[in-house]
């Protein structure tokens, strides 16, 4: 009986945990939908409808070699920071102030999974 209880709160627990993943995991893609594709692109390849009027064009961020060479912590500050604080261009705008460092994550978390790499 008591090993029934055990079983059935752990399947409770993985349930749930299952849920909470699936639902920051698609918070990257609403968030990048919203904020990131007007320029970066729908497909995340960097041709958004902006990129033929700008001078620098957004990453793709899908090319593994390039995103390879970028750490977590890099992402995260060239997108709460904008461009300039990572000495690029400040066509790539600081979300700072607009978009919550949890909220951050989930579109570093994001960028990893579509490009396929990791930290
Ligand atoms: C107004 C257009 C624009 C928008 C909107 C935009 N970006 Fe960018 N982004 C750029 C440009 C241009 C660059 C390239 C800067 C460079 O290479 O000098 C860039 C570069 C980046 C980089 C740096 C990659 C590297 O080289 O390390 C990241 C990460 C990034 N963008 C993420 C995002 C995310 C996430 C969003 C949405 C929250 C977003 N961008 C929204 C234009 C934009």
């Amino acid at each position: 009986m008591r090993c029934q209880l055990a079983i059935a709160t752990i399947f409770a627990v993985m349930v749930m945990a299952g849920q909470a993943g699936a639902e920051d995991g698609n918070r990257g893609k609403v968030l990048y939908k919203a904020y990131c594709s007007q320029c970066h692109g729908m497909e995340a390849d960097g041709y958004g409808v902006n990129a033929g009027y700008m001078e620098i064009q957004p990453k793709d961020h899908t090319e593994a070699k390039e995103m390879n060479a970028r750490t977590d912590d890099d992402l995260f500050k060239a997108i709460r920071d904008g461009g300039k604080a990572i000495n690029k261009s400040v066509l790539m705008p600081a979300w700072g102030k607009n978009i919550s460092e949890e909220d951050i994550w989930a579109l570093v978390r994001y960028l990893r999974e579509i490009s396929a790499t990791e930290d």
